[in-house]
């Protein structure tokens, strides 16, 4: 062992007997390791021995990062890993600094996002093991943004950018700045058993502090998710096909989000192939539902835009379960345009179509099972809902409306009323 600058870096290039059998069976003893000593001070920043031991053994070997806590308080820009083993072990604390974030977050590729962390490449393992955290001071963010939405410069937590084959495991991720993940232009990544906290200590939510956000991405998976949050639990955005999203809880935010989509004039993007199922939902607004901006662009991303083309399908949404749903399980809103506010919600050129949601039990508060305000210029086609099994929190009734406008072949149910148009951007009024 030599020592190195500091914060230290020991590098070895034989086994170390703490690994478990299977990495040594899939390994073989030559994988170089690089374990990152932290510095212990919230005045040292960690990330300069972070990026070393990343460049050391970040193509063929294995980063460890034990069970301390490591300062993070500068950004990382990590997108040419290839067959690494990042072994979290401890927390990653992110600083404070919020001058320092907003003038250096990193570009995330997508409405005009920014990042604390890219990190990308090939081939990447990403292991926290069910305890390694990711902790991103959010709440002094929360306080900090108020309710301005999509502060520019507010970083999401971590941007998964540009990867092709990753597997993220056993992460928990406390408090994230803002989005806890993107994904984006990435393929054939598997992120599981996943735990998302960004309420505040007292349990209130935050604005902006989705789950995952998907974009531009394909054959992603998000298996035993539990996110606790005020936003999208998880998201599906512009050009994401093959996404399942399976065995997960979501607690207290909006659900599973399609979009917002259709916020670029002009531009076309597409939603497809989208598997959901085995999904508890503890006091969501949602189930599913559907968002797209309005055929009329008003202002520039993030917050305005609109005009977007393209079309979301084959989508099927199975076996869930609702425990005190706070609004309507199934929703499509194609009215959102510039700050949120409500536009015509009728001229949108995007389609939805293809849906199917079956086996949905438990309790809500809408006596809705779903809220369909689609485009008249692209109206919604082919849905089925089927096995609905919802009750009224704290009544004997059972929920059965079923409020449509625009919508063209439905299965399994009847429309029984006009939809309400209306101020929400997330469906009904
Ligand atoms: C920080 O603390 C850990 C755990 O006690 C220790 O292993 C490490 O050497 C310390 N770092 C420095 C720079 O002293
Ligand atoms: C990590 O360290 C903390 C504090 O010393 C300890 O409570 C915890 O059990 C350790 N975790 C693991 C997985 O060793
Ligand atoms: C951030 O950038 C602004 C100008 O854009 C500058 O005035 C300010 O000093 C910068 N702050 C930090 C912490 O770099
Ligand atoms: C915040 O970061 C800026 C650099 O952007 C630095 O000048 C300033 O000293 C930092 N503030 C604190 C409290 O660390
Ligand atoms: C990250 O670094 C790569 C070079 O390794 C560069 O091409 C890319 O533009 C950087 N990304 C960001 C968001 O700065
Ligand atoms: C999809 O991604 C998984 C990893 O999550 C991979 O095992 C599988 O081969 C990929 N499928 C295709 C068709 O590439
Ligand atoms: C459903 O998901 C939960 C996790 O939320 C898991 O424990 C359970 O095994 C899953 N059930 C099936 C049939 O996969
Ligand atoms: C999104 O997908 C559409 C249709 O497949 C394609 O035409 C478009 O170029 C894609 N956009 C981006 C930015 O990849
Ligand atoms: C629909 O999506 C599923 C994946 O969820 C896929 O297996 C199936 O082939 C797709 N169907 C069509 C018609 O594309
Ligand atoms: C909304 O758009 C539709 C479809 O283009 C159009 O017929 C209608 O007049 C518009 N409504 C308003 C209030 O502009
Ligand atoms: C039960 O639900 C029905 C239909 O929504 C409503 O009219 C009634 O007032 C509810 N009863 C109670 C006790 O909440
Ligand atoms: C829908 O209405 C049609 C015509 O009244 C009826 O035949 C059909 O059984 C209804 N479907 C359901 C699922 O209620």
């Amino acid at each position: 062992m030599v020592q190195l600058s500091f914060p230290v870096i020991l590098f070895f290039s034989l086994f170390v007997p703490s690994l478990s059998l299977s990495d040594v069976a899939r390994n073989g003893d030559t994988r170089s390791q690089c374990i990152v000593t932290p510095g212990n001070s919230s005045d040292i920043d960690d990330v300069p021995a972070i990026l070393d031991a990343l460049t050391t053994c970040g193509t063929g070997g294995r980063v460890i990062f034990t069970n301390n806590t490591y300062h993070i308080n500068s950004v990382m820009n990590t997108t040419w890993l290839d067959d690494v083993e990042i072994d979290l072990q401890g927390t990653l604390l992110w600083s404070t600094n919020i001058s320092y974030w907003l003038n250096h977050s990193l570009p995330v590729g997508y409405q005009n996002q920014s990042t604390a962390w890219i990190l990308g490449g090939t081939d990447i393992v990403f292991d926290g093991h069910g305890y390694g955290t990711f902790n991103g001071s959010g709440t002094t963010w929360y306080k900090y943004v108020g309710s301005t939405s999509n502060y520019p410069g507010r970083p999401n937590q971590l941007t998964v950018s540009g990867a092709k084959g990753a597997v993220f495991r056993g992460l928990r991720f406390v408090q994230s700045q803002m989005w806890t993940m993107s994904i984006i232009h990435t393929s054939n990544a598997w992120f599981d058993s996943i735990y998302v906290n960004n309420l505040y200590d007292n349990g209130d939510s935050a604005q902006n502090t989705d789950g995952a956000n998907t974009i531009y991405s394909h054959n992603i998976t998000f298996t035993n998710w539990e996110v606790l949050n005020g936003d999208d639990s998880i998201s599906t955005k512009a050009n994401s096909t093959d996404i399942t999203i399976a065995d997960s809880t979501f607690s207290s935010g909006l659900g599973i989000a399609i979009g917002s989509i259709g916020q670029y004039n002009g531009a076309y993007e597409t939603v497809e192939h989208l598997h959901i199922s085995n999904i508890t939902y503890e006091k969501t607004t949602h189930a599913v539902y559907f968002k797209t901006w309005t055929g009329d662009q008003v202002g520039y991303p993030p917050n305005g835009g609109g005009g977007g083309l393209g079309f979301a399908s084959n989508i099927t949404a199975t076996n869930l379960k609702t425990n005190n749903l706070k609004g309507t399980p199934f929703t499509i809103s194609q009215c959102t345009t510039f700050s949120g506010a409500s536009g015509n919600c009728t001229n949108s050129k995007f389609q939805i179509r293809d849906l199917v949601f079956r086996d949905i039990s438990g309790t809500t508060e809408s006596a809705d099972v779903a809220s369909f305000q689609c485009s008249a210029v692209a109206p919604c086609e082919d849905i089925t809902i089927e096995k609905v099994d919802l009750r009224i929190t704290g009544n004997t009734t059972y929920a059965g409306e079923y409020l449509c406008g625009n919508v063209e072949g439905t299965v399994g149910f009847n429309c029984t009323g006009a939809v309400c148009v209306g101020s929400s951007a997330t469906g009904g009024c």
